[in-house]
């Protein structure tokens, strides 16, 4: 990583950046020096080719992030509160978009741009101690980085609308109930699994995976006529890749693949 971080922890092995907000003393809350970290976390994860995933995490067994920071919030006017969802919501994307496969491992509190922050990875993993909601309405303002977007796109109009009206927070296994999180483990098991996930994934072609995340998150916006010929077009360019090659040929010389 080239960048200094204050408030970010990392570790990269095995292809496998791990990244933690680390502000435990208020539950990894996001104000704006966070954001533009992980702004520059993501833009050199997406040039550093021995990165293949990214696992985000929190630091401190209480929060993943338990919202953007109310503190600096809170004096915020309506142009200040503006610029502020401009970026978040700008750097939230780039994780969505980044061409490589993301994984939140949630422990503790996941709220409001918690909440949020793990929406925008491919993946999410939850410690059975994980609290997800999005309670912007007990503050009198609304989701401001994507929350009432994407997670009506992951949960449909119903679940989505009763989280963001109610403030509610859910447990793990109602959050797995409505499909927010993929598994529920017990909280030891909680990095060990998305390690576990992020290694299998590492070891495929970077390029199939890359291709098949552009594929399901640019054709989920299109009607399915066109999403099956942007997929036909997508097939096609994995034969571009010398990947193609040496997956088909390992398989049939029965040996596993050695991908770039
Ligand atoms: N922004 C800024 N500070 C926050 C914060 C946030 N989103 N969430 C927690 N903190 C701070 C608290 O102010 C407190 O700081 P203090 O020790 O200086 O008083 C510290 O983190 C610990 O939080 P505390 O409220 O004492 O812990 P708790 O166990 O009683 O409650 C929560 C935990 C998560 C339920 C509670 O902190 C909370 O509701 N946080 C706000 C969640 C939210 O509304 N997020 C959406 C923001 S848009």
């Amino acid at each position: 990583m080239s960048t200094e971080l204050e408030h970010w922890l990392y570790t990269l092995e095995d292809g496998v950046l791990t990244i933690a907000v680390n502000r435990p003393q208020v539950l990894n809350a996001l104000n704006v020096q966070v954001i533009d970290e992980l702004d520059r976390i993501l833009d050199d994860a997406a040039q550093n080719t021995s990165i293949h995933v990214l696992i985000l995490t929190g630091s401190g067994e209480r929060a993943f992030v338990a919202g953007a920071d109310i503190a600096q919030m809170q004096k915020m006017d309506v142009l200040q509160a503006r610029t502020f969802a401009q970026k978040g919501s700008r750097t939230f994307t780039k994780l969505q978009r980044l061409p490589k496969p993301s994984i939140a491992a949630v422990q503790g509190y996941a709220l409001g741009g918690g909440c949020e922050l793990a929406l925008c990875c491919d993946i999410r993993i939850a410690a059975d101690t994980a609290q997800f909601g999005q309670p912007e309405v007990n503050l009198g303002i609304i989701p401001g980085f994507g929350g009432t977007q994407r997670l009506t796109r992951l949960v449909g109009i119903g679940a989505a609308k009763e989280l963001l009206f109610t403030g509610d927070r859910i447990d793990a296994q109602r959050a797995f109930a409505i499909g927010l999180v993929n598994r529920v483990t017990e909280p030891a098991e909680l990095m060990p699994t998305a390690r576990r996930i992020a290694k299998q994934i590492s070891a495929k072609s970077a390029y199939s995976i890359a291709l098949c995340k552009q594929a399901v998150d640019e054709g989920i916006s299109m009607d399915l006529d066109r999403a099956l010929l942007y997929e036909t077009e997508l097939f096609s360019l994995s034969f571009g890749s010398p990947d193609q090659r040496e997956g088909m040929t390992a398989f049939l010389e029965k040996r596993k693949p050695n991908f770039n």
